[in-house]
């Protein structure tokens, strides 16, 4: 008789451990959607890549004070119908801790008034910051990202999305630095004279390799990048490039807004061996929302992303993932993840499968980004004794666009 309640007691701990092991499964969807806030509201999360700046410049002629930013603006046109993916309701009700916002200006600015274009979209974003003390503060490390979050505030770090913003000159590289600037782009979806471009790379719109990944200089410009502690991002680069900078680099790379070319084979996306090599180099991929990125087709929702983000987790480790949404740089959002007070969703869609620990999807919302960043501080303060990098770019490697140059010493 003991023997056999004995068994059954035996019986009943094994199935309740079989169980336990799936007990995130096991909750249903709201509940889950409640462990995903509950976890987001103990780390930051921190997205990557957000071009509300663009918006801004788009909708108000950067005049920040019409813009109804502390308001739902899908409720209010023509915001909602021109850029209705981002405001401090969408912001709040997603959670986000931290957010790269982008000061990007287009290609079509390269050789002409791109640097005083960034400056007055970096400009936009001080303002912006300024003008919402209560909920965002500047942020300028990785201590800063903490504190701001332990304030209750959206941690803002700015990023460059193209070399081009930066004219070929090391001098205004480190002026942005000084403007708070912790990323660049090396690439938006042209060439520059330093730097080859992922459209580049299957001869997209008629580009093709005009460096070979990085120039000579090109080279440079990652070492000045990294002794003064900015980090180099590689989306929108060229296979090529990635394999340079990675190379070059002594402090982690991140790629701000990518996805897995395994999932979906388009160049704006991570091959495999570059994936192996981040987990060498110490960064992050952080997975993007863009439809053509996820599906390769128009069309995505959330069990898109999943894919991208358990492919890059088997082939780099979760150690090396993070998010970069791109809202307001994008048309086509997956279904579910439209506008920036979704995130909650996706961790709750991850919870689904055991894998993913409460500690992994902490990583992924933002301790790895800032486990990236804290390296590449450590690197710039090893660097501190080093003069900054002296030498012009070569004439004949801007030959072709001298006209739009002053000759002036
Ligand atoms: C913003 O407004 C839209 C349209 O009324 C609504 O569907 C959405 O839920 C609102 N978002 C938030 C975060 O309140
Ligand atoms: C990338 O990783 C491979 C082996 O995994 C290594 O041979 C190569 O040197 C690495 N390349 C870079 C640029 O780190
Ligand atoms: C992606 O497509 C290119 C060009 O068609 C091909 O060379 C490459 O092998 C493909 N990569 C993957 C991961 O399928
Ligand atoms: C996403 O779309 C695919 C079809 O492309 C479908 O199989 C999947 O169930 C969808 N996921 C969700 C969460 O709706």
């Amino acid at each position: 008789m003991i023997r056999w309640l004995l068994l059954i007691l035996g019986l009943q701990l094994f199935i309740g451990f079989l169980l336990s092991r799936d007990v995130n499964a096991e909750l249903t969807f709201e509940e889950r959607v409640q462990e995903a806030r509950r976890i987001l509201s103990e780390v930051p999360l921190i997205d990557g890549h957000n071009d509300l700046a663009l918006s801004l410049r788009e909708t108000v002629k950067n005049r920040v004070q019409d813009f109804p930013f502390d308001k739902n603006v899908s409720e209010i046109e023509p915001f909602a119908s021109l850029s209705r993916r981002t405001d401090l309701v969408k912001l709040r009700a997603g959670l986000v801790g931290g957010q790269f916002w982008s000061a990007f200006v287009p290609c079509s600015t390269q050789y002409k008034n791109t640097v005083s274009m960034t400056l007055e979209q970096i400009d936009v974003l001080r303002r912006l910051i300024q003008l919402y003390p209560n909920d965002l503060q500047l942020a300028r490390n990785a201590d800063d990202v903490m504190a701001a979050f332990s304030q209750g505030k959206i941690a803002s770090l700015i990023g460059i999305e193209g070399g081009h913003s930066m004219d070929s000159s090391l001098a205004v590289l480190r002026t942005f630095y000084n403007e708070g600037v912790r990323y660049m782009t090396l690439n938006h979806v042209c060439n520059t004279p330093w730097s080859d471009n992922s459209k580049a790379e299957d001869g997209h719109g008629g580009q093709i390799l005009e460096s070979d990944g990085l120039s000579q200089w090109g080279e440079v410009v990652i070492k000045e990048m990294n002794r003064l502690g900015m980090m180099v991002d590689l989306s929108h680069t060229a296979y090529q490039t990635m394999l340079d900078a990675l190379r070059v680099s002594r402090a982690p790379v991140i790629f701000s807004h990518s996805n897995a070319r395994a999932v979906c084979n388009n160049t704006r996306n991570v091959p495999d061996d570059v994936l192996r090599n981040i987990t060498q180099n110490g960064g992050i991929v952080m997975v993007t929302f863009v439809n053509k990125f996820l599906s390769c087709s128009n069309e995505a929702n959330i069990t898109h992303v999943v894919a991208h983000l358990n492919h890059i987790r088997d082939v780099a480790g979760a150690d090396h993932i993070g998010i970069g949404g791109d809202y307001n740089g994008t048309p086509s959002l997956p279904d579910g993840l439209e506008d920036t007070s979704k995130y909650p969703f996706l961790f709750a869609e991850l919870l689904k499968d055991s894998r993913w620990t409460e500690v992994d999807l902490k990583k992924l919302a933002g301790l790895n980004l800032i486990r990236t960043l804290r390296k590449v501080e450590e690197i710039r303060d090893l660097l501190s004794n080093e003069p900054p990098w002296d030498v012009r770019i070569p004439e004949q490697d801007i030959e072709a666009h001298l006209s739009c140059v002053s000759t002036w010493h």
